[in-house]
């Protein structure tokens, strides 16, 4: 496995891995100097549609997937449809301006079929119990037969819809207050479409996610497979590894989630490696790159998910324990407060580190604290006891309001400031090592020249580099040119 791809790099590589084993093995026990300085391989093992859009080109009716978030406004009301009181109710079409109760969540069966899911998240369906007549409602909180719709769109570029239900018929917004499954289906492309039928309406997507569940659902399970291995298979390769090693850099972190590790059986390339747990069952954040379905967070609500995120955690550990290239093993990538709490974090991190245990006692241990409201410290008492365990902060200057306004020199000014001060608060002499395990070299500012660009990486790296393990950048490669470390480092943008 180690050889098996027998190219013009092999020498090389193999002298490199070499190399590493003999720095592997003494870095395990004495340099205290070493710092990991990382690279995330994004988007690889776990989809994310905004690194790599064209891997979702292939997918019929792309504009339909898990996770779409959509608003429907009927054209002989003039009006939204909404879920009354956001679910767990009637569904009627009386509203002027669209905001969550208006907004309906995509599960999707296949290209046609869907089932749509409310605020409060039940599920749009018949009513079957006939409480409401023929209306629309939103009671059921999984969805079966009643719950399936096909949505009809009157062509790909068109914004209006036609929604047939489990019954053959078509939704129609028979009043503001009455929302039936009563149109006669006919045939429909042929009744025009126009501004007297209430069976149309105009939607209007307002959230999109691109992650795994996504492209493999999109894709259904014949076509998924075939498209995924090749995206494995292409989207990061041999000379990779070789670019990175000879360009300052001595790590990946490799976003992983339960069942397509297999692809980490080649990451032998003098190269050290950091297995993350980007995407646990349920999603322990409810964005895309945990692999939600449709943004809900459902990891840790019982005790089953945390039992399947352990056993994910073994089987990593089992499996790659042995591999010279094995740094660390990181739980679980930004558990989001206040959805996560604290307590449930600390007895799954506790679980997930005697599990690592079980199988290394080389490997460091990484814990990411929670993003969202959360105290820096909070995780010290269960890590301090833990041998070789690392906190993982991560530091954007992007996604919240403090950085909206800010001009070139305010960007820098807050990482030399107010970074340092954030890295020195979680950097103790007998606590934890610290990793700074996602930043970036983008903002918010605009038109930025190159030299801004390069003051702002400078002044990143040198604060991020006195963090007690190391840093890692968000990511390798990416079309959005600033997030890509391979294209700032070609550029010019970065030296390491
Ligand atoms: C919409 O219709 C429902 C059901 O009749 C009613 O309870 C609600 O007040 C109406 N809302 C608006 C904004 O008209
Ligand atoms: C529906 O109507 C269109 C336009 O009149 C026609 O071209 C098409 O063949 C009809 N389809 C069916 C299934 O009747
Ligand atoms: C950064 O730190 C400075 C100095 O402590 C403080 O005045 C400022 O409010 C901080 N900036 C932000 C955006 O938190
Ligand atoms: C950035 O540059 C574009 C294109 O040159 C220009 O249209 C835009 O106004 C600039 N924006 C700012 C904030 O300077």
């Amino acid at each position: 496995m180690l050889f098996s791809s027998i190219s013009s790099n092999t020498w090389l590589l193999s002298i490199s891995l070499l190399l590493c084993i003999a720095i592997c093995a003494c870095n395990a026990s004495v340099d205290p100097n070493f710092r990991v300085r990382a690279v995330a391989l994004g988007g690889w093992l776990v989809t994310e549609g905004w690194i790599k859009p064209s891997l979702f080109d292939g997918i019929p009716n792309k504009d339909f997937l898990d996770g779409t978030q959509f608003q429907l406004k009927s054209v002989t009301t003039g009006k939204y449809l909404s879920a009354e009181f956001g679910g767990g109710s009637i569904i009627v079409a009386n509203r002027t301006s669209p905001s969550s109760w208006e907004t309906f969540t995509v599960w999707r069966v296949n290209e046609k079929t869907f089932q749509l899911r409310v605020f409060q998240k039940q599920f749009l369906g018949l009513d079957v119990n006939g409480k409401v007549g023929k209306g629309i409602v939103a009671v059921a909180s999984s969805p079966g037969v009643s719950e399936t719709f096909e949505i009809v769109r009157k062509n790909s570029n068109s914004r209006r819809v036609r929604i047939k239900a489990p019954n053959g018929m078509l939704l129609q917004a028979k009043t503001k207050e009455l929302v039936t499954a009563d149109y006669p289906a006919g045939n429909t492309t042929s009744t025009g479409w126009g501004v007297h039928d209430p069976s149309v309406f105009v939607f209007k997507i307002v959230g999109k996610m691109m992650g795994e569940f996504q492209v493999t659902n999109g894709y259904g399970p014949l076509k998924a497979p075939q498209v995924m291995r090749e995206h494995w298979k292409t989207f990061i390769v041999e000379n990779d590894f070789k670019f990175i090693s000879e360009n300052g850099l001595n790590t990946v972190r490799i976003p992983s989630l339960k069942s397509n590790h297999q692809k980490m059986i080649k990451l032998e390339y003098g190269v050290k490696v950091i297995i993350d747990l980007h995407a646990a069952p349920g999603s322990q954040n409810g964005w895309e790159h945990s692999a939600s379905r449709d943004g809900s967070q459902e990891w840790g609500k019982t005790d089953e998910s945390m039992k399947q995120t352990v056993d994910v955690i073994e089987f990593l550990a089992s499996r790659y324990a042995k591999h010279p290239s094995l740094y660390a093993v990181e739980l679980l990538n930004e558990p989001l407060s206040p959805g996560v709490s604290v307590d449930t974090l600390k007895k799954f991190y506790k679980a997930g580190y005697d599990a690592v245990r079980r199988h290394t006692d080389k490997a460091f241990v990484i814990f990411s604290n929670r993003l969202g409201p959360m105290k820096p410290r909070e995780l010290f008492p269960l890590v301090r006891g833990l041998k070789r365990s690392v906190i993982d902060v991560h530091y954007y200057s992007i996604f919240t309001d403090d950085f909206s306004k800010m001009t070139v020199q305010q960007n820098i000014d807050y990482i030399y400031t107010n970074r340092t001060a954030e890295l020195n608060r979680v950097t103790t002499s007998n606590g934890p090592l610290t990793f700074v395990g996602e930043w970036v070299a983008e903002w918010n500012v605009k038109n930025a020249t190159k030299e801004d660009y390069q003051r702002f990486a400078k002044a990143q790296l040198e604060v991020y580099g006195r963090a007690t393990f190391g840093w890692s950048y968000w990511t390798l490669r990416n079309v959005q040119k600033h997030w890509s470390l391979e294209w700032m480092i070609k550029n010019g943008y970065i030296k390491l």
